[in-house]
């Protein structure tokens, strides 16, 4: 019995939500990593750490910025070596993912935080892609790879990087199917990737990149003009731009919003004055993701209801964004059509909360 009204609404909204198929758009493998999972690997992996329990870790997350959550997200990877490890990481993904509904994962990857410390690129992706076939094989969870390039290093080492995974592609070519963007905004405008944004583009990639987190809605505009993305990762600030917002509307972009990542990275001070709910409503292609859900504080599931209470959201916005993180996918055209009638036959028959 729940204890409470409110506890019993609060069920009823996150049974509601969890039985909704959705797709996961805006989530790095390297945020999923447990704090647990972080001492279990070190042990393994003997990696001596600067914390002595897995509650005083816990306690670090107290983010100012994006840059304080990210000098930690570094050091976490550090324990990640064997393509075992990335395995663990990803199908400890898959499970808490598909215990939320959702049925399909866009996946972002960073390279470059594992080939600096001397793991090679192919224990990376073996490791990844040898969980979600598995996924796919097991209990039909799909998904696709976002191989991304960190902002903070040269366009040059962004080169370096993709030359060093291109062998691999026809390998992964089930799996690793677009290029992100991410790590520290301000200060690394799209411009900087133009050059290797293009090659990518012209190698048939699909193209993601973060804008518009922290950095200004300029940002965004330059995302889509100079590196030619289909989303934008975050997107928050594109409502300084009015003339932005109209052309996200009109050309229904996505956004991959993750509310609990803004709140805890300080990029809004409260859910309640979040503007995912208005954005919504001006018919901007708003989808809901979790981003770092082991840094953050909640998976998908998480970010639905918060933003849901927070924000008022009534049970027909709540299928909308699900239907939306079907569609803004990469998914072919017939699976996008068939994860829609799912959703649309559960929503026929579920009691909204
Ligand atoms: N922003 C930029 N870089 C990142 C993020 C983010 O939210 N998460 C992981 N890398
Ligand atoms: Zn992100």
């Amino acid at each position: 019995m729940p204890a409470s009204p409110s506890a019993a609404s609060a069920d009823a909204l996150a049974e509601f939500v969890r039985r909704l198929p959705k797709a996961e758009l805006h989530l790095h493998i390297e945020g999923t990593l447990e704090p647990e999972l972080i001492f279990r690997l070190a042990r393994r992996n003997h990696v001596a750490l600067p914390y002595d329990s897995v509650e005083s870790l816990r306690a670090a997350y107290a983010f100012t910025n994006l840059q304080s959550f990210l000098d930690l997200y570094y050091a976490g990877a550090g324990v990640l070596l064997t393509e075992q490890d990335f395995h663990d990481l990803t199908a400890a993904y898959v499970q808490r993912a598909r215990a939320d509904g959702v049925v399909h994962a866009e996946i972002m990857f960073d390279p470059q935080t594992h080939t600096a410390r001397g793991v090679a690129i192919e224990t990376v992706f073996a490791g990844i892609a040898g969980a979600l076939r598995e996924a796919r094989d097991r209990h039909g969870f799909t998904s696709c790879l976002l191989m991304s390039f960190l902002r903070h290093l040269s366009e040059q080492d962004a080169f370096e990087t993709l030359e060093a995974a291109l062998p691999l592609r026809k390998q992964y070519a089930d799996l690793w199917i677009g290029i992100g963007l991410d790590s520290a905004e301000r200060g690394n405008p799209p411009e900087k990737f133009a050059r290797v944004f293009a090659r990518c583009r012209e190698l048939g990639f699909r193209l993601v990149a973060h804008a518009g987190e922290e950095g200004p809605a300029a940002y965004v505009g330059d995302a889509l003009d100079l590196l030619h993305v289909e989303r934008i990762d975050h997107g928050v600030h594109s409502e300084e731009d009015p003339a932005l917002m109209r052309r996200l509307a009109s050309q229904r972009i996505p956004l991959t919003v993750c509310p609990l990542s803004n709140l805890k990275l300080r990029v809004v001070d409260d859910l309640s004055r979040h503007n995912l709910a208005r954005m919504l409503r001006a018919g901007v292609n708003v989808t809901l993701n979790s981003d770092d859900p082991a840094y953050f504080g909640g998976y998908v599931l998480d970010n639905y209801v918060a933003s849901a209470r927070a924000l008022s959201l009534s049970p027909v916005e709540i299928g909308q964004l699900a239907a939306n993180s079907l569609a803004a996918s990469f998914l072919p055209d017939a699976d996008k059509a068939r994860l829609a009638r799912d959703l649309a036959s559960v929503l026929a028959q579920c009691p909204a909360p």
